[in-house]
């Protein structure tokens, strides 16, 4: 008989990726988020989305250790966490902090630039989640390879919407830059344009 997951362990890491999100969902059905809610399920839901972001990119590079290599599998499983929990952001900023007013949208896109980076991001996470089946690997064929790589573009559009949004405190960004600056750097060598630009004649 075929099960619907492919390895039995993969139902409780789901469930423990899910955990950040039953608890944010819990404790504003408590109230503790009153009596603004929207700034801090916003924060957390940022905060989520940008440690996946990080679990994703440590990932390929952690990896590549022969030991280690078996954390592949769950690679996927994280890329959707962190397209969830990035959607679940978006989500919040239309209910909570809009309230569905597109004129409010509208004056906050002028005012907030740093939108513009973390939608970019957003609807990179959303093609990777399309295309990450297997069913797309096959059809894409050489094409996913390169169409995957826009997971460091998005790693990107992060860390200036982290850095972007800042007022007063710079802890976040700080935290999230000083993982993702150095996972984008280690890969810069093994991209095509790069390695266009250096390859020896
Ligand atoms: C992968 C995509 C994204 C990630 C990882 C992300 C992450 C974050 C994080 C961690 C914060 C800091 C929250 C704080 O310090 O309170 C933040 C703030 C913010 N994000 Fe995002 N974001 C993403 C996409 C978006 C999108 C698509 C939008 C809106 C359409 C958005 C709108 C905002 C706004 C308005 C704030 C400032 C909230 C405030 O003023 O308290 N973000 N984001």
């Amino acid at each position: 008989m075929t099960t619907f997951w492919d390895r039995k362990e993969k139902p409780y890491i789901l469930f423990l990726f899910c955990l950040p999100f039953i608890w944010m969902f819990v404790s504003l059905l408590m109230g503790q988020y009153f009596p603004d809610p929207g700034k801090l399920l916003m924060r957390l839901s940022g905060i989520w989305a940008s440690v996946s972001v990080v679990a994703v990119m440590a990932m390929t590079l952690i990896s590549k250790l022969k030991p280690l290599k078996f954390v592949n599998r769950y690679r996927r499983f994280i890329g959707l966490t962190a397209f969830f929990y990035a959607l679940l952001h978006f989500v919040i900023y239309l209910v909570l902090f809009a309230g569905l007013s597109w004129t409010w949208i509208s004056s906050d896109l002028v005012e907030k630039p740093y939108i513009y980076v973390g939608t970019l991001a957003l609807v990179i996470l959303a093609i990777l989640a399309l295309t990450s089946t297997k069913a797309m690997m096959r059809r894409l064929g050489k094409k996913w390879k390169s169409l995957h790589r826009l997971m460091y573009l998005a790693a990107v559009g992060v860390v200036a919407h982290l850095w972007w949004q800042v007022k007063d405190d710079i802890s976040l960004a700080v935290y999230f830059s000083v993982f993702l600056v150095p996972l984008l750097i280690v890969k810069i060598p093994t991209l095509p344009v790069y390695k266009k630009l250096f390859k020896k004649t």
